[in-house]
This record gives structure tokens, sequence and C-alpha cells, in this order.
């Protein structure tokens, strides 16, 4: 027998991805039905390690009329860090320096002062392995898959993603027409980390001729080939996407900026090398598009929407029937809970044998290998 619930934290941790307020106001709705009261966590766990950066409070309380009219909105009205991992906060020291501190202590004491009894935790793969964490330390934790990236293991897929392909190939339909009318080659960027779900799927519903994936390292000079073929054939454009995790064969990955206390390396630069070298090898114009963060923003399609409701409700139903430690998922046509132990600190990859990369290349698209 699990103790019953009746007080439970939401908290959203990692980039903000469309679908976020969906899951909250969902989490609310259906813990309200239950009886229970929510609360939210400002910016991942900031609220409670930080107090001091919120006037207003750092943990807020969630009623229905709070969550109402949000589903249909992006980001997340409880904000979101990708700085404050409990388990290795960020802190300066008198040198200037920044080094990083096992904080996961007072999360958990703070819960049983106030009484909050679980935690919902929407996030990606480190947002999950938080949670995972403080599962082990004994709350009482259900996650929830977010991520634009759709890099998380055992989800057939994340929310945020659908919404991030749909507006990526809106950009790349928009591009067919000016990238033909001055017959360039077209970079698109696009981001996912180290994982190439973004640009596979965009590339091939937006109708790219190259597409570039961290998980096929690229020769330039089969891209290059590739246009001029296009070119020989009288189509003298092409649309290049490129996920900003992508590499050549012998090169590098580019970043925009090193890992640093508390913080991932960031990625991006890779459009702008890819179209130099392509510009410099066809002797075309070429031009870069770096879709970053727009693809984050913006109201969630449909499908992330209800993906997000399911989840959110699926998570409350979850800690009803006494579980903990899992993290809902979708596995066709069901929302199933699965370990975190499964989750935690590891990444979905397009596979090899992946039906839509074959179709990508049935479709004649190059990938560069
Ligand atoms: O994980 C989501 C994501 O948008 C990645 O695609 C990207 O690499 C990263 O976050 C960017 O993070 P930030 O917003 O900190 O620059």
């Amino acid at each position: 027998m699990h103790p019953p619930i009746r007080r439970i934290a939401i908290s959203t941790g990692g980039g903000d991805a469309p679908g976020l307020n969906a899951v909250i106001s969902s989490v609310v709705w259906a813990a309200a039905n239950r009886g229970w009261e929510c609360v939210g966590i400002r910016d991942g766990f900031n609220g409670i390690l930080a107090p001091e950066r919120y006037p207003q409070g750092g943990v807020e309380l969630l009623t229905r009329d709070r969550v109402r009219g949000i589903a249909h909105l992006g980001g997340t009205i409880l904000g979101t860090t990708n700085k404050g991992d409990p388990f290795h906060f960020p802190v300066r020291q008198a040198d200037g320096s920044v080094s990083e501190v096992d904080r996961s202590g007072e999360i958990l004491d703070y819960f049983k002062r106030e009484g909050i009894d679980a935690l919902v935790i929407a996030g990606g793969d480190g947002t999950l392995t938080i949670g995972h964490e403080l599962h082990r330390r004994g709350l009482r934790v259900v996650g929830v898959p977010k991520t634009i990236d759709n890099d998380l293991d055992k989800t057939h897929t994340t929310f945020g993603f659908d919404t991030a392909v749909s507006f990526a190939t809106e950009c790349l339909d928009r591009l067919h027409s000016t990238a033909e009318s001055h017959q360039r080659v077209m970079v698109v960027e696009v981001m996912g980390r180290y994982a190439g779900w973004i640009a596979l799927h965009a590339g091939i519903s937006g109708g790219a001729h190259a597409i570039l994936m961290p998980e096929i390292p690229y020769d330039i000079e089969k891209v290059a080939a590739a246009i001029r073929e296009r070119d020989a054939h009288g189509r003298l454009y092409s649309l290049v996407v490129v996920a900003e995790g992508a590499r050549a064969r012998q090169g590098e990955r580019a970043l925009l900026a090193e890992a640093e206390a508390g913080h991932a390396e960031r990625l991006g630069g890779i459009g702008e090398q890819v179209a130099r070298d392509l510009a410099g090898r066809t002797g075309k114009d070429a031009r870069v598009v770096v879709l970053g963060h727009l693809l984050r923003g913006g109201s969630p399609t449909s499908f992330d929407r209800l993906a997000a409701k399911r989840f959110g409700t699926a998570a409350v139903r979850a800690l009803d029937e006494g579980h903990s430690g899992v993290m809902v998922a979708l596995s066709h046509p069901n929302v199933v809970y699965v370990p975190l132990t499964e989750v935690a600190g590891r990444m979905k990859a397009v596979p090899r044998d992946s039906d839509t990369l074959q179709t990508g290349r049935d479709l004649g698209i190059c990938f560069g290998d």
C-alpha cells in the first residue's frame, strides 16, 4: 500500500518545448479531480534553491483558474532552465570561478516540510535523470517526456517534436521558391542536439535535396556532387537541411560555446561551414538560414497538444495507481509507463535501419554518405 496523495508539485526543466503548458494544465485538472492540490516550482528547481530570485514566491499554487486557457500556448508558465540541476548546482566561488554543488537534499527537505507527496517532472534526458535520482533518494516521481529533439529513449515520440518539424517544414516550403528564383543553394540549420530527428523528418516532409545529420558523418564532396547533378538536369537550386550536431567525416562538431559548470556545450554554426564548402565546390551562391529557437516557439500542433494532455493526465493516474520512478511514454496506440532507469542518461538516435531514413534514400535525397 502506498500512502495517499494530497499535494503534488510540477517542475518543467531543460529547454522549453511547445506543449509544456498543456502538460501543466492537464496535471492540475486531473489532480484537482482527485481532490489533490498542485504547486508549481519556478524555473526547474530554482524556485526552491534560489527563492531570493522570486519576490512573488518560488513555488506557486496551481489552481484550475490559474491554468485556465494556457494549454494552447507555447513556453511554460512555470519558467524553465538548463542551469539548475540540483545534483550539480552551479555556485560562483569567491575567485569568480563556478563549481558544482549537490543541493538535492534541500529539495527533499522542502517536499517533506511542505507536505508535498510527489513530483511530476517534465523534461528531456537531463531533467529526467534528475527525476530518476530524486526517486532513488525516496521521492515519488513521475516523468513526462518533453523535447523538440525527440531524442528520448523508450517513447515513440516526445511532445514538442511535431511542432518543431511542422514549423521547419513550413520554412522549407517557403525557401523553395526563393532558392529557385535565384538558382541558389539554401542551407537550413535545425536544432536537435546529437540526433537528426528534426532534420530527417522536416527534410523529407519539406522536399530537401540533401539532409545532413549526426548519425551519418558526411562527405561534403558527395553533397556537392548531388547539387552538380541537379544542375546538370536543369534543376538549378538545392535545399540542404543540416542538423546542428552534424559533422563531416573527418570533421568536428560546430560549437557556439564549450561546456561549463552546470551547462552543456552549445551546438551551432555547422550551416555556415556547409554553405561555404558547397559554394566553393559548386561555384553556386549559397545562403544559410538558422532556424534555432524558432523551432521551440509558438503554439503546439494538435498532435503535441493531445500528446501533452495524454502525458499529463497519465502522470497523475500513474501516481494514483502507486507508481513512482517511471516515465509516461507513447507506445502506439497507448500511453504506457516505463522505468526511469531505462531512460535516464540514454539518447535515442535515428537508427540506421529506420524506414524514414530509407524513405529519404528511396526518394533520392543525398545524406552525404
Ligand atoms: O534540447 C532542445 C534544444 O533546443 C536543442 O535542440 C539545442 O541544442 C538546445 O536545446 C539549445 O539550448 P539553449 O536554449 O540553451 O541554447
